[in-house]
């Protein structure tokens, strides 16, 4: 005689085809997930920009040490590594980092839409919440389209202004010293300071660092980190328009 479970159709433990599964991308399909990658990949990214910004203030001691500057990143691990090994190592982490972060939101943004239960939770949290991620939303594209326009500025060379390979000094230059464009720079840098602000602040939540007595700490790291790389930043292109540096 049959036993009750197979009497009912239901295959022994045994047959039964187990898919085998994948710890980290079950986790990565979570939404507390998500959050965890938007928050590691964000420390990196905030970990670049503060490195950047102190980098470039060598244009204030003139084109000698910032093209020196230049060169020296691409020197570093010299002979262990070949020329830039260290550079292409940082960059790959850094373009890991960037595309994990947009795409963790991206998903993150369709599975909150998806969810229906958001529709029915009311109130102010839920209001401050959707608010913080519809700024970080536009803030974040903007940003990322400034980098992509950056980049073919200051790297590629391909922006319109004199570009010469190795003179990261004179590229500054020729290129800030263009108005709209040394406009661009500030813009985009207020709301680059406006998206790490938010930004830094939730990337303790989102790793499970919150606490009331620890919060009043979160808020004004989230802020000076802020205004550092901000105030860092635009003063680039305001000492380039004020013939600062030059
Ligand atoms: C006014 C502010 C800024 C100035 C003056 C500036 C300057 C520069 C310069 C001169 C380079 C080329 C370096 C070289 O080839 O030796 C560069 C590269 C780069 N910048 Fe900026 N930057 C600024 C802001 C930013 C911001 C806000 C971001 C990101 C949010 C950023 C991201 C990058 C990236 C990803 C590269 C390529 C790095 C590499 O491939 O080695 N920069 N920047």
């Amino acid at each position: 005689m049959l036993s009750g479970t197979r009497a009912r159709g239901v295959q022994p433990l045994r047959q039964r085809r187990v898919r085998p599964r994948i710890w980290i991308l079950d986790f990565y399909g979570s939404a507390v997930g998500k959050k965890a990658v938007m928050a590691v990949t964000g420390i990196v990214l905030l970990g670049f920009v503060l490195v950047h910004m102190l980098g470039n203030l060598h244009l204030y001691q003139g084109a000698e040490k910032m093209n020196w500057y230049g060169e020296y990143l691409r020197e570093i691990g010299e002979p262990v590594l070949p020329r830039t090994g260290l550079l292409w190592i940082v960059r790959s982490l850094l373009i890991v980092s960037f595309a994990l972060h947009i795409h963790a939101a991206a998903t993150l943004t369709l599975m909150n839409r998806q969810s229906r239960q958001t529709k029915y939770q009311g109130g102010r949290d839920y209001l401050a919440a959707n608010y913080a991620a519809r700024t970080m939303r536009w803030s974040g594209v903007i940003v990322g389209l400034f980098v992509l326009y950056h980049l073919m500025d200051l790297t590629w060379g391909m922006g319109g202004a004199d570009f010469t390979k190795g003179h990261p000094y004179e590229n500054v230059v020729a290129s800030l010293s263009r108005a709209p464009v040394a406009g661009v720079y500030i813009v985009a840098n207020l709301l680059l300071g406006m998206h790490i602000y938010h930004g830094a602040w939730s990337l303790f939540q989102s790793l499970g660092w919150s606490h009331p007595r620890f919060n009043h700490w979160r808020r004004w790291f989230a802020m000076a980190f802020a205004a550092v790389i901000v105030i860092g930043n635009v003063s680039f292109p305001i000492a380039v328009l004020t013939g600062i540096v030059e």
